[in-house]
């Protein structure tokens, strides 16, 4: 045995990290469910963790009137909520020393001079050298206007040896066009090497062990490929609705709200080909590849892969749930997505001839996201004249909840006669680390701060997924009869139950 330290790559990150840098951080949209709901309470656990820079100031820019200290009153509230760790007085009094309120509205040029000298008097009091990274958890509509503002005031430029970098969250534009006039846009303010467009589920901690799992084991490499894998499903079901959203929802749908991005992302993770390096850039290079090869979807080809539903009234866990067309600031006549199924191929060599299933919904009985790759059965001789059917292989990638990853195998059971069953091998984060797996947003935060652009999609991958996405949805404009309906709380359409086994295959209970 070697005495070299070994890094354990779940444990540390892909690569060794590099360590956040000093910085400001402003959040655009600081009065805001996201903030109060994920980025306060993730950079909490991340000072909790003593994991965030040295010397660190959090801005919230946003317009309503209030003081540092009643914004910071404010966010204790949602962090004792929120947080993923019980809150530690003297933990959170320390860190919310940190975070300053800064009132302004998002087109009033003086607010973004005072906050210049807001950020600078930060640098000489707390050491946070100048870098400057912007947040917006702000509705999309504001982008253009907070990225000029950045712009002509001078902030999105970064002093000398400093760095000037932006967050952007979904959605990311609502098709191909939108998408790139926004992406033209936040190339002229900031640089694509300084630009974060945010995908949570990137951040997760099992859709980054997918390249693990298939890069650092040379048992399951070998067979990732057409030649023994007969089919793939990815699933990602929520038993809730909309909570509040319906606004945006109810104009988006499930395809653009879920598909076009954490899917797709999780295809592209499952699908690509080994990259040269660990750069952001190598992985996303291989990535992009898998979104070009995906082979298009129109005109009647839609109506033959795809399902789309809404759910009706229904029940789940016992408790009857109202029709989505009866949530509030849902249209009463909304044909609207709240299911959606499909079944895709990648044209390339690896995949050749392997059917990828995508699934998502809201108000299944249950929730949960998980990529699931069955392998072809073994050649119906040895054990046929027992009459009996073995189940194939199957490996499952648990993204959430009880992340983690199982193999289905065959196995004996015991006694005298041969009886084949199906047993599973499982490996759960929990048990096997003894740790919590951090929120999404902890690790993409720190990466940002580090200048680590890995787990952020690149222009060219939003753009291609959106060009994918466009075909469908143009499809989709020129009728709405092949919309369907399921009950809450069933498993979705008799539609999708056709759709996959017309490949002999079943969709997957959670
Ligand atoms: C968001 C979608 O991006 O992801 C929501 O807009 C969805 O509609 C959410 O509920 C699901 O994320 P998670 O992390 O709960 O699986």
């Amino acid at each position: 045995m070697s005495n070299t330290p070994t890094i354990n790559p779940l444990r540390e990150g892909i690569a060794s990290r590099l360590a956040p840098d000093p910085c400001t951080l402003v959040i655009f949209g600081a009065t805001g469910d996201l903030t109060h709901r994920k980025l306060i309470p993730a950079l909490y656990n991340l000072a909790a963790e003593g994991a965030l820079p040295p010397a660190i100031t959090i801005i919230g820019f946003a317009r309503r009137a209030k003081t540092s200290e009643v914004f910071r009153k404010e966010l204790e509230v949602s962090i004792r909520k929120f947080s993923r760790t019980p809150v530690s007085d003297a933990l959170w009094n320390n860190f919310a020393s940190s975070i300053i309120y800064h009132q302004s509205a998002f087109d009033d040029t003086e607010g973004y001079n005072s906050l210049a000298r807001e950020m600078d008097a930060a640098d000489h009091k707390r050491g946070t050298s100048g870098n400057r990274l912007y947040y917006l958890a702000v509705a999309p509509d504001q982008f253009p206007l907070i990225l000029s503002q950045l712009q002509t005031s001078g902030l999105s430029t970064a002093a000398a040896a400093s760095w000037s970098r932006v967050i952007v969250e979904k959605p990311f534009g609502t098709d191909l066009a939108s998408a790139r006039a926004l992406n033209t846009l936040l190339n002229k303010v900031f640089a694509e090497g300084d630009t974060y467009r945010i995908d949570h589920y990137l951040g997760k901690e099992t859709a980054q062990n997918i390249m693990i799992l298939r890069f650092a084991n040379s048992l399951f490499e070998s067979l990732w490929n057409s030649r023994y894998i007969s089919h793939v499903q990815i699933t990602a079901v929520e038993p809730i609705c909309v909570e509040g959203r319906a606004g945006y929802y109810d104009k988006s749908g499930a395809m653009r709200d879920m598909v076009q991005n954490h899917l797709l992302q999780l295809l592209t993770l499952t699908a690509m080909e080994p990259p040269t390096s660990l750069s952001a850039d190598a992985i996303r290079d291989e990535k992009v590849k898998v979104l070009r090869s995906l082979r298009p979807l129109r005109g009647k080809d839609v109506f033959r892969h795809v399902v789309r539903a809404q759910y009706k009234e229904g029940l789940i866990n016992g408790q009857p749930v109202p029709a989505y067309r009866e949530a509030e600031g849902v249209a009463n006549n909304s044909s609207t997505e709240t299911y959606v199924a499909l079944q895709v191929n990648i044209d390339n060599w690896r995949w050749e001839g392997v059917p990828f299933f995508i699934r998502t919904a809201k108000r299944m009985p249950k929730g949960g996201s998980e990529i699931a790759i069955t392998f072809k059965g073994v050649p119906r001789v040895l054990f046929n004249p027992s009459g009996q059917e073995i189940d194939e292989n199957v490996l499952v990638i648990r993204i959430q909840p009880d992340e983690g990853v199982s193999l289905r195998m065959s196995a004996k059971s015991p006694g005298s006669s041969l009886h084949i069953e199906p047993v599973k091998m499982d490996f759960h984060y929990g048990t096997s680390f003894g740790k919590a797996t951090p929120e999404a947003y902890e690790r993409l935060l720190l990466d940002a701060m580090s200048g680590d652009a890995t787990l952020f999609a690149r222009r060219d991958e939003v753009e291609e997924a959106w060009a994918f996405v466009d075909g469908i949805e143009e499809a989709w404009r020129t009728r709405t009869d092949d919309l369907t309906f399921h009950a809450a709380g069933s498993w979705g359409p008799a539609e999708a139950t056709e759709l996959a086994a017309r490949h002999g295959v079943i969709w997957r209970r959670m």
